[in-house]
């Protein structure tokens, strides 16, 4: 997969693309990411990129050309395009998986208070948000987004299966996970995952993933029902007595 990232701070991307599994994944060729500095493609004689709001306001808005004309000299017209802002769409895994199946994306970070409402428009951008809260930048959410996206992309996760095992994948979270030692200032491993009974293993495994599940995100447990999964009768009979300890109230309006 290709990646544009169109930034006015390179600087802040540049370090982390090649660590841990996004690292070996571009240096295994899976992932080819491209950084542009918008600056380097401002027409002004200082270089500048942002202007003052028509309207008044506060803050300063990117100006088109600077946009305009990078991505016309990554040749990236007719790539999909997505510009990084807290009022886009959401970014959950259906959307990530959607993305993971692109050839190629180019990813537009903004600053200041904004970009001018026409790069969007004109180049039909979809806006992408990564959590209901402002950053200062688009950077980090654009990093947030490439992790998630790469991650989905067979051959850069080591352990192929991996991801599937790990929360929102199965549709609940994650069960607890221990290692070596045994026993640690006095903690001690649940004895189940010493015996190498792979059966009582994975029913533990799964108890400790629906209290989780049922404690923290009672609307994934709700949804995770609905689809009426394949459950065994040992299964059941966990889901049971965890729902019976503690029933799963109806969604408030
Ligand atoms: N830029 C600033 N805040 C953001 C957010 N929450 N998601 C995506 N891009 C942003």
């Amino acid at each position: 997969m290709k990646i544009h990232i169109l930034t006015l701070f390179p600087d802040m991307i540049l370090p982390w693309i090649g660590q841990s599994i996004l690292g070996r994944a571009v240096e295994n060729g899976l992932i080819d990411i491209g950084i542009t500095n918008i600056r380097d493609h401002s027409a002004d004689k200082h270089k500048k990129t942002d202007d003052t709001p028509y309207g008044g306001g506060a803050g300063m808005i990117l100006t088109p050309q600077p946009v305009f004309d990078a991505i016309t000299a990554i040749g990236a017209q007719h790539r999909r395009k997505i510009y990084m802002s807290p009022r886009g769409r959401q970014l959950d895994q259906t959307y990530i998986r959607e993305l993971a199946g692109e050839d190629e994306l180019v990813i537009l970070c903004g600053h200041y208070e904004g970009v001018d409402q026409r790069i969007l428009d004109a180049w039909e951008m979809e806006e992408v948000s990564i959590g209901d809260y402002i950053l200062t930048g688009g950077e980090l959410a654009c990093m947030v987004l490439i992790d998630t996206v790469a991650r989905m992309i067979p051959g850069v996760l080591g352990n192929e299966s991996a991801h599937l095992e790990e929360s929102i994948y199965s549709g609940l979270l994650e069960y607890d996970q221990y290692t070596k030692p045994r026993k640690y200032e006095g903690w001690a491993v649940p004895e189940v995952l010493f015996g190498g009974n792979h059966k009582m293993i994975r029913l533990w495994q799964w108890e400790s993933s629906l209290r989780l599940t049922q404690q923290r995100r009672p609307d994934l447990l709700r949804a995770f029902l609905k689809k009426a999964p394949p459950l065994t009768k040992e299964e059941k009979k966990i889901l049971d007595s965890v729902l019976a300890r503690e029933p799963l109230l109806e969604e408030e309006e």
